[in-house]
């Protein structure tokens, strides 16, 4: 639970070390604050080892896999990264999972997912260089065929230029950015869109950003959503 606020507040990372719950963050500003709230202590540390430190793994199926998380976002336990994964295994047990798009994979943690899953071809984008070199890093930290997925910083507009379609397109990105995105993601969907980032009450604004999609399912935790859109 305190992770999860950490997350909120603005934490650029976590991680469980022995007894200790450490948080990034990248102002001192930012770090005090989470010592008023929660207690603790603030430690100046070389942003590259906390970085390389920072590892967490999360449960896909049987499999167990392992992301390093550093500066990125995804270690998998915040609300909404856990309702797009278990969302992620109802949509592979309706039909096998096929092309995939994540938009702002962070660490790459749902790629991975929906390559554990089944999917037969993976793509993952962030606007964010050190996500994406995290993201690639943590393929090879796993089990996984490195032909199945590439993650790199093409902006989404790109992709929809190239009409590259996608069966599923999994977007974990708060509703202020993905706003400007709506027209290029619908337009990378063959088929489903998961849709998380965006708090429950912002539900009606989110749905009217993806007008010719259709609500086919939705899940909620801790007050964020998780939408399901069909074509
Ligand atoms: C909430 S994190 C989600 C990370 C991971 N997919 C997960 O579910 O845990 C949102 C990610 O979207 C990225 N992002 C924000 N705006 C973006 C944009 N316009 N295009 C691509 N990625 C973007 C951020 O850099 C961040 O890594």
């Amino acid at each position: 639970m305190i992770a999860s606020a950490l997350w909120d507040e603005g934490t650029n990372g976590v991680a469980e070390v022995g007894d200790e719950l450490l948080a990034g963050f990248e102002s001192r500003d930012g770090a005090d604050a989470a010592v008023r709230a929660h207690g603790g202590a603030v430690e100046a540390v070389d942003p590259t080892t906390w970085a390389q430190q920072e590892t967490a793994s999360v449960a896909i199926g049987g499999t167990e896999v392992t992301l390093e998380v550093g500066t990125a976002f995804g270690h998998g336990g915040h609300p909404t990264t856990a309702l797009v994964l278990d969302t992620l295994a109802t949509e592979a047990q309706r039909s096998p999972l096929m092309t995939v798009l994540d938009v702002g994979c962070g660490t790459g943690v749902l790629s991975l997912a929906a390559a554990v899953r089944g999917a037969t071809a993976v793509v993952g984008v962030d606007i964010d260089p050190a996500a994406v070199a995290i993201a690639e890093r943590n393929i090879g930290r796993n089990d996984l065929d490195p032909g199945l997925i590439s993650f790199a910083t093409t902006a989404i507009a790109d992709i929809a230029e190239r009409a590259a379609r996608f069966d599923l397109v999994v977007a974990n990105i708060l509703l202020a950015e993905i706003r400007p995105l709506a027209p290029s993601i619908v337009a990378c969907v063959g088929d489903r869109l998961i849709l998380s980032g965006s708090l429950v009450e912002q539900r009606d604004e989110l749905i009217r950003l993806f007008p010719t999609l259709a609500v086919v399912g939705e899940s909620q935790a801790d007050g964020w959503l998780c939408l399901i859109l069909s074509t």
